[in-house]
């Protein structure tokens, strides 16, 4: 390589690291990246953090979808605060925020609470309904738990290790009951599934909608059913 020829590339490669400067060399505004715990951007926030779980538009993930209005109706700002800072124990839900070892700043939890707010909340959903809360000081009663899964879930779910057939997803199965703690369960009978398909409280059209006893104890006849050591034993061989 001749001199001018080398010249002329340290030329080209300094005016590449001079981007993002001005000609006195100090950074100029907006072009350097913003520090992890400053990034308060809801849909950064969300997709970085949320999204793999709770589903990309808060529909079709494994966890609770943060997006169904009904969701939002029931629970609240406080409710969604708390599961984000201190993740819901004994699940895959993980805490975020710093005082419990995760990444997020208060101000960035406050954002994420906000922007779920702001994108899902229909003030008017459920209005006027008799809705279960989403909490209850009810004490569960298992046995008539079965009866109100074998009237309002049996049509649609299998129990236990029952062959699918042309039912659903068994929804007592050991496994899937060690990954759902029993509020997820109470918000999803709630509030139903409506990007998979499954009813709110209400049910069918032409079903009686579940009371806050009715599904106190729905929850505690399917806790009820939780193993100690899910997904054991292993189907024998044939
Ligand atoms: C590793 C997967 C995972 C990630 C990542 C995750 N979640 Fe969750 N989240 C879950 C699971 C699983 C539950 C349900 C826990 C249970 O069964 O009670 C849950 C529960 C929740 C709940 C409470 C739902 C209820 O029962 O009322 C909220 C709110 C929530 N997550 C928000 C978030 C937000 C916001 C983020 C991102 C900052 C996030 N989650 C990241 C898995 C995850
Ligand atoms: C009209 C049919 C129908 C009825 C009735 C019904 N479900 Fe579902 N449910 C579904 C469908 C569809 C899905 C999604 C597919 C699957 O999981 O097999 C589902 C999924 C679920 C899930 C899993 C959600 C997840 O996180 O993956 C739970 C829990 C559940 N139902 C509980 C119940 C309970 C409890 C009842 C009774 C109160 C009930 N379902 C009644 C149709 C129904």
């Amino acid at each position: 390589m001749n001199a001018r020829r080398f010249c002329g590339s340290i030329l080209v490669l300094c005016s590449l690291v001079a981007v993002g400067c001005d000609h006195t060399g100090k950074p100029v505004e907006g072009a350097e990246a913003l520090r992890p715990d400053k990034v308060t951007d809801f849909n950064k926030l969300y997709s970085q953090n949320c999204s793999g779980c709770h589903g990309a538009d808060g529909t079709h993930g494994a966890a609770m979808p943060l997006g169904n209005p009904e969701y939002e109706a029931i629970s609240d700002e406080g409710v969604i605060a708390d599961a984000i800072g201190n993740g819901v124990q004994g699940t895959l839900m993980p805490a975020f925020s710093q005082g419990s070892g995760g990444m997020l700043t208060d101000d960035q939890i406050n954002a994420l609470v906000m922007g779920i707010r702001e994108k899902w909340y229909k003030p008017d959903t459920l209005k006027g309904l008799d809705v279960p809360p989403y909490q209850t000081n009810k004490q569960g009663d298992a046995t008539h738990g079965q009866q109100v899964f074998a009237t309002h879930c049996a049509s649609c779910h299998t129990t236990g290790t029952q062959q699918k057939g042309a039912k659903l997803s068994s929804v007592t199965d050991g496994s899937y009951l060690a990954l759902i703690g029993d509020q997820s369960l109470r918000a999803i009978i709630i509030a139903g599934r409506p990007d998979l398909g499954h009813p709110d409280w209400r049910g069918p059209s032409g079903n009686t909608p579940m009371s806050d006893q009715d599904v106190t104890d729905l929850v505690a006849w399917m806790a009820s059913q939780r193993q100690k050591t899910p997904g054991q034993p292993y189907p024998s061989q044939p």
